[in-house]
């Protein structure tokens, strides 16, 4: 009989039911050091005061009114993320998904608006995640996520990731934009080089393509910079945001130059809940804290310290493990088969690791977690490999 929830997640058998800062806490009482943090979410661990504080006196004031109205809360978020981007307008949804649709949306309206509603070609590349709507999966292409949903939404061409010869040969003045996440998460944190990036931006800048860049993942501090692509020194006309932005609340955001979003305009787009009080009082204070230099320079520092015990935990475990990549707090153990074995060891020495694609295992931990967690953190990595080892 199918379950009352329905079956789409292989679910492991544990169950929380409270968080404190870098801990997640078991039904049984039994306290899992959380290097997941909701698949990098809960940017400021869980249970945070500031964000609970933030929550709590807004609920007490009004939960949720419609977009028909002003709503002081998303205004003050919005000044926020436009102050520290290079965007000048923020439209809120509730997920990295809604976000996905609204800028695949946005591309095509602006070409519309310019004139050539027939330049739609996203070009858009393998192991990219952007969600599990039909335009999302469309634009991932992968296999796993689109077989059984066809047909599907027209209009994307996958290339290889990172191959820039092959975007020079597909790139031309018809494209309509190049979407892409700076470092792929669920595609096993796969970062592009900053050379990389900013040779993507100009082959755009010369083809008049837009480019968007899903940040959904790597952004909000993850990395150590607010948002990945400030690494290249260049900017996006549109970017997608989710995840880390709500703190564990559910929030996202498309963020746009005022060029890209010039055919937004009243009654192209909206949401019942997107940007509500609730979610926007949460988002502001996550931004106040995250888009601060001394905080993000606290991720680096940290970033370095974790990096540094696992190049500890590869040289110890040469047989499970190759490598470990990524950027700041989104670090990925490029590991020598897949990492499902490791992660459900890691439960038995009560840690929670995520894995991603191409056999990796991602560590994505609260941007605040303390140094001795991370020591601690890696001692139980090395416990769940011995385990396997032997
Ligand atoms: C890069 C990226 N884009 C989009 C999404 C979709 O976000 P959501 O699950 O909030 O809809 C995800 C989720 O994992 C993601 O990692």
């Amino acid at each position: 009989m199918i379950s009352h929830v329905l079956p789409t997640y292989n679910r492991a058998p544990l169950a929380f039911e409270r968080g404190e800062g870098s801990w997640a806490i078991a039904t049984d009482g039994t306290r899992y050091l959380d290097l997941g943090a909701g698949i990098a979410v809960n940017v400021l661990g869980h249970a945070n005061p500031d964000l609970v504080a933030a929550l709590t006196e807004q609920a007490g004031r009004i939960w949720h009114v419609s977009n028909l109205y002003q709503i002081p809360e998303q205004e003050k978020l919005a000044d926020l993320l436009v102050k520290k981007t290079f965007a000048d307008t923020v439209f809120f949804t509730n997920s990295g998904t809604e976000a996905a649709e609204l800028a695949i949306k946005m591309v095509r309206k602006f070409w519309d608006h310019q004139g050539d509603p027939e330049r739609i070609e996203i070009l858009t590349f393998d192991g990219a995640f952007h969600g599990r709507s039909t335009g999302a999966i469309a634009a991932a292409g992968s296999d796993k996520m689109v077989k059984g949903f066809g047909p599907l939404m027209p209009g994307f061409r996958q290339l290889p990731w990172g191959d820039i010869e092959a975007l020079k040969a597909v790139i031309t003045d018809r494209t309509a934009a190049v979407l892409l996440e700076p470092i792929q998460g669920e595609g096993g944190i796969r970062p592009l080089d900053d050379a990389e990036l900013r040779e993507i931006r100009a082959l755009c800048d010369k083809t008049g393509t837009l480019l968007v860049l899903d940040e959904v993942q790597c952004g909000m501090g993850r990395t150590g910079r607010l948002f990945a692509h400030e690494y290249a020194g260049i900017a996006p006309d549109i970017m997608m945001v989710a995840k880390g932005i709500g703190g564990g609340f559910p929030l996202g955001a498309v963020l746009a130059t005022e060029q890209a979003a010039a055919g937004m305009v009243a009654g192209t787009h909206g949401s019942t809940y997107g940007g509500n009080p609730l979610a926007c009082a949460v988002g502001a204070r996550v931004m106040e804290i995250v888009a601060d230099d001394t905080f993000l320079a606290e991720v680096n520092r940290k970033a370095a310290l974790f990096r540094q015990k696992l190049e500890g935990l590869i040289a110890a475990h040469p047989n499970l493990f190759e490598s470990v990549r990524g950027q700041g707090l989104m670090l990925g153990l490029k590991c020598k088969s897949a990492p499902a074995d490791l992660v459900r060891a890691g439960y038995a020495q009560h840690i929670l690791t995520v894995p991603a694609a191409d056999d990796t295992l991602r560590l994505l931990p609260p941007l605040n977690i303390s140094d001795e967690e991370i020591a601690e953190a890696v001692a139980r990595l090395d416990k769940a490999a011995e385990s396997l080892d032997a």
